[in-house]
């Protein structure tokens, strides 16, 4: 990330300046909740992505800043609402705002965040913007849903999981990396390419995610492990698993799947590990990383084009 963080790092004090501006209520708690959860960080990697890629086809447009602040507003909206859905207690090293203000008021902020997003978005007066951002935010929607409706199904297919992630996690990525083009004025060819790139890493991104969920560290991540078994939802690592497992582990995977719970984490994470499924997951979010890397070869030489590179090599690497 370094290289990438140096080369957006006074345009990130830019979109900083405005999301604290944008945060502002008349209404307390509004702020408050929202910034508890911005002021914990996070790694900023959909505005990263859009201000590397206005780099990389040389647009100093103003609203870059604006838009990389209403990407992140849109990425924290679904984050306060995710949480709450998955039931999740700790987020970027803290407690979530489900657990230290209520769901009630994770889900209305969380709406304050969208509406907030879809102010700010008008300022761009440009119909392509909203129209980006409009249907990612809808899409999202639906990917959460499509995810809803798969729980507890342990015959789950991968083009299923695949379609789910593209939609919950890729689509957000797709759209960052677009609306860069879009300010840009670039060709439909470039606009496309930049889509692809986005839409590939943050397919990877998602995979990696769901591989840490069983493989990270609680404190490097700052969430916790083992969120999608307890709550009986399926991602990649178990259905490679439940392909390459023998019949017995094949029985304890679909127990806990149908179950949700946690008490034979041990044992699940011991067979994802011992059937290769953590690795060969591995493997396909380096071929969607790769498919990002693809994408860039229409793009003009420049430091920022290096840096996407580097972004989408450095995340298979990632712990947190
Ligand atoms: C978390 O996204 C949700 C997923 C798509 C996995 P990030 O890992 O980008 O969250 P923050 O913003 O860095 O906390
Ligand atoms: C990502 O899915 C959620 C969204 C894109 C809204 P997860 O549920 O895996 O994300 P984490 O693990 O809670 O960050
Ligand atoms: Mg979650
Ligand atoms: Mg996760």
């Amino acid at each position: 990330m370094s290289d990438a963080m140096n080369l957006v790092a006074q345009d990130m004090r830019g979109m900083d300046a405005v999301i604290e501006r944008r945060l502002s209520s008349d209404v307390p708690l509004v702020g408050q909740i929202s910034r508890y959860i911005v002021a914990a960080g996070g790694k900023r990697l959909r505005p990263v992505l859009l201000l590397l890629m206005c780099g990389a086809l040389d647009c100093r447009s103003e609203q870059r800043l604006n838009l990389a602040a209403v990407v992140e507003f849109i990425h924290t909206a679904t984050l306060l609402h995710d949480d709450v859905v998955d039931e999740s207690t700790l987020r970027r090293g803290r407690a979530t705002a489900n657990e230290a203000f209520g769901n009630p008021a994770s889900v209305l902020v969380g709406d304050f965040l969208y509406s907030r997003a879809f102010q700010m978005m008008l300022e761009a007066q440009d119909m392509h913007v909203m129209e980006v951002l409009a249907e990612a935010t809808n899409v999202i929607a639906e990917g959460e849903v499509q995810q809803l409706m798969n729980m507890h199904d342990a015959s789950l297919s991968e083009e299923n999981y695949l379609s789910v992630i593209r939609s919950k996690t890729a689509k957000l990525f797709e759209a960052s990396a677009r609306l860069a083009a879009l300010l840009a004025k670039s060709e439909p060819s470039i606009e496309a390419a930049c889509a692809d790139y986005g839409q590939a890493l943050g397919t990877a991104f998602q995979v990696i995610d769901d591989v840490l969920d069983y493989d990270g560290d609680v404190a490097e991540m700052g969430k916790n492990l083992g969120d999608d078994l307890r709550e009986g939802k399926v991602t990649l690592p178990l259905i490679i698993a439940m392909q390459k497992a023998n019949p017995a582990q094949r029985a304890v995977i679909q127990t806990a799947i149908e179950g949700g719970g946690v008490e034979r984490m041990g044992e699940i994470i011991a067979i994802v590990q011992d059937t290769g499924a953590l690795a060969a997951t591995r493997t396909r979010a380096a071929q969607e990383a790769q498919r990002a890397i693809d994408a860039l070869s229409a793009l003009p030489t420049s430091l920022y084009k290096e840096a996407l590179h580097g972004l989408a090599a450095q995340l298979l690497e990632r712990r947190a």
